[in-house]
């Protein structure tokens, strides 16, 4: 799809770090659905912890891709959590193949005994949730569960599946509402598929 030149594509175009012209290219789920689906999800978490009594829930975000949905989730979840954060990064600069997850940050808070929710942008081959959670385990939470807005559609099998899925989005490299390419369109409010100068006609 080509946007005309006056849409707000347009708006978030810019110069990668090797100067290459990146753009959010088409648009595969756009800021309205992406609200709707996550007032959705915040139920369906409410309700799966509801009878859990008053036990401490607690979010562990995967930063940096979950912090727009983190921040939409957590307002639209009607119940008490305590919430943290983990750094992991997978696409350096302005890589779009994965060179494995790194953590760069770990969860300072204490999970003993409570329930975690870990939340991620987008879950590809699974490497990123299966480390993390495997993480968490090691420190004695009552229960672990996972939360991705995006489910990429790949051949293969994964190393985890997630709990809870927004949306399902085709094999290609996406961004918006919080994932990067080379740290920009994070701030894109939907959800894009990168469009570069370089797969231009
Ligand atoms: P996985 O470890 O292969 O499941 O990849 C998931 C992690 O890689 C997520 O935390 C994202 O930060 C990042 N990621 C995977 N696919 C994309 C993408 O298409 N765009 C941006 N980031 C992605
Ligand atoms: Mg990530």
């Amino acid at each position: 799809m080509v946007d005309s030149p006056s849409s707000i594509e347009q708006a978030f175009q810019a110069i990668d770090s090797q100067g290459r012209r990146v753009r959010p290219g088409c648009v595969l789920i756009d800021p309205d659905r992406i609200d709707r689906r996550i007032n959705d999800l915040a139920a369906q978490i409410a309700e799966t912890y509801t009878g859990q009594g008053q036990d401490e829930l607690v979010i562990v975000a995967i930063m940096t891709g979950a912090m727009v949905f983190l921040a939409d989730l957590v307002r639209a979840i009607r119940r008490p959590i305590r919430m943290g954060i983990m750094i992991v990064t997978n696409y350096p600069g302005v890589a779009t193949k994965a060179v494995g997850p790194q953590l760069d940050y770990d969860l300072r808070i204490d999970i003993t005994d409570k329930h975690v929710l870990v939340i991620d942008d987008i879950l590809d081959t699974g490497g990123t949730l299966a480390k993390v959670t495997e993480r968490i385990r090691s420190r004695s939470p009552r229960s672990v569960r996972t939360c991705v807005l995006l489910e990429k559609d790949i051949p293969d099998p994964r190393a985890i599946e997630a709990d809870f899925v927004g949306f399902r989005v085709p094999n290609e490299f996406v961004i918006g509402y919080g994932l990067d390419y080379d740290g920009l369109f994070r701030n894109y409010p939907g959800i894009a598929v990168l469009e570069s100068a370089e797969h231009e006609g």
